[in-house]
């Protein structure tokens, strides 16, 4: 059975209709080929409360991985590593660390993303950055790597062997 996914896309703008959302599209479009179900993409604005419900309601549907992309940066409305953060029941800080080292390598920028990624009851929830571009470079790096970690979660098994 494959696994689900969700992908929230935080942007003030996409939410009012003034910018297309790639990084969404794109982010769809990478799940699919490494073959989770994606059950749905949701456009919010960078609001604290509605991207905590947001994620708390796909933790209760016991979606496997929940994307997010935007509203990890230094502005006064980026709030998704805190919204994140208040939905987290156990920190699994590796892969943001993966994410910003692998980032690290492409632009210097990197370390001006302050994506968290945490376990929120069997739900595995990442922040990634807003640009199609960081998306991708981001994906590329750490995809291969979470379904062995949400198997783990959802006691799907018990191996940890190869790699
Ligand atoms: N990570 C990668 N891989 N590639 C990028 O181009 N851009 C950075 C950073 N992470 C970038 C990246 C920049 S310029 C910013 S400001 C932060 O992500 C935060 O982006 P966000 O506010 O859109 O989430």
């Amino acid at each position: 059975m494959s696994l689900t996914a969700a992908v929230v896309t935080l942007s003030d703008k996409g939410a009012a209709g003034e910018r297309e959302d790639k990084s969404g599209a794109i982010i769809k479009e990478m799940l699919t080929d490494a073959g989770y179900d994606v059950k749905e993409v949701v456009l919010l604005p960078d609001e604290f409360g509605k991207i905590k419900s947001c994620l708390y309601g796909f933790a209760d549907r016991r979606i496997n991985l929940v994307l997010t992309t935007g509203g990890t940066g230094f502005s006064p409305r980026d709030v998704t590593p805190e919204a994140t953060s208040a939905v987290s029941s156990r920190k699994a800080p590796g892969i943001s660390e993966a994410i910003r080292w692998h980032s690290l390598q492409i632009t210097g920028r990197a370390m001006l993303s302050r994506g968290v990624s945490v376990i929120c009851d069997e739900t595995l929830i990442v922040n990634l950055p807003g640009s199609p571009k960081a998306v991708r470079e981001s994906l590329e790096f750490i995809l291969p790597h979470l379904k062995h970690g949400i198997e783990i979660l959802t006691n799907q098994t018990g191996e940890c062997g190869g790699n």
